[in-house]
């Protein structure tokens, strides 16, 4: 790891920034299911079911179901030792540190994560399906909630396929165009545009790292790989870069 950690440090330079892009990985040590792995939610649900608005106008009590279970299941689990890596690499480096998840649970949060961009939204957030207020939800969300602003109905707070992502306007291609190093960490890189940034980051000259169980289709771009789980690989790489700049 600590050469690893050198090149990424030397990489960084005095004033670099970090962007990191997160994906179901980072959270499936805490015992939340990843989506493409064996056994992963897109083999249990067909996207098309479940996941765009396609699928909540025809029968919007199985996608209420589909994130009501999810959301409870996140009140179940904790975040692990990756979360809390991120946590002190944000620590260490201050403003010089994007994260941009694309995962929908709060362990980031939980975890101390505060420059934090929820690309794909919130599960614990409900958005009305009329004037598009958002707000805190910790409950199931059923058919006869209603927006408090205007009536109409209640929503996920979930970016589903075919919707734009959060932050795709300025903050994330910002945090993309002048990062000295990217890390690419649990995810598999099949979703666009989250699968495009670590190109983008490549285009204006930035280091970029991958951590993953195993090699993704997206690996060749990587200038590092670390291979490994996240909640073992991040805490001893964190670490390593808080000597360096110590030292
Ligand atoms: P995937 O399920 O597609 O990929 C998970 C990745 O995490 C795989 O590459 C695994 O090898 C890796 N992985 C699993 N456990 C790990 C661990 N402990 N440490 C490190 N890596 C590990 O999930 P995402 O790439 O996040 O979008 O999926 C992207 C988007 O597709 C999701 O945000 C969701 C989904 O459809 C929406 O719902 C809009």
């Amino acid at each position: 790891m600590k050469s690893e950690a050198t090149r990424i440090y030397e990489a960084l330079g005095d004033s670099g920034k970090v962007t990191v892009l997160t994906g179901a990985g980072i959270s499936a040590e805490s015992g939340i299911s990843t989506f493409r792995d064996s056994g992963g939610l897109w083999e249990q649900y067909e996207i098309e079911d479940v996941a765009t608005p396609e699928a909540y106008a025809v029968n919007p009590s199985l996608v209420q179901g589909f994130y009501n279970t999810r959301r409870a299941h996140l009140g179940t689990v904790q975040p692990n030792d990756g979360h809390r890596a991120l946590a002190r690499l944000e620590e260490l480096l201050g403003d010089r540190f994007t994260l941009v998840t694309q995962n929908v649970d709060d362990l980031h949060d939980r975890a101390g994560s505060r420059r934090l961009l929820h690309m794909h939204g919130e599960l614990y957030k409900a958005r009305c399906a009329g004037c598009g207020v958002v707000v805190e939800w910790r409950d199931d969300i059923s058919l006869d909630d209603r927006c408090e602003s205007c009536s109409a109905s209640m929503r996920p707070h979930i970016v589903w396929f075919g919707e734009t992502p959060f932050y795709m306007e300025k903050e994330i291609p910002d945090a993309c165009s002048d990062c000295a190093v990217f890390f690419s960490i649990g995810t598999s890189g099949m979703v666009y545009p989250a699968n495009t940034l670590a190109l983008k980051v490549k285009a204006a000259g930035g280091f970029c790292v991958e951590v993953n169980l195993e090699k993704t289709t997206d690996s060749g771009i990587f200038d590092l790989q670390l291979e490994g789980k996240a909640g073992e690989t991040l805490p001893l790489l964190v670490t390593e870069l808080e000597n360096l700049t110590r030292s």
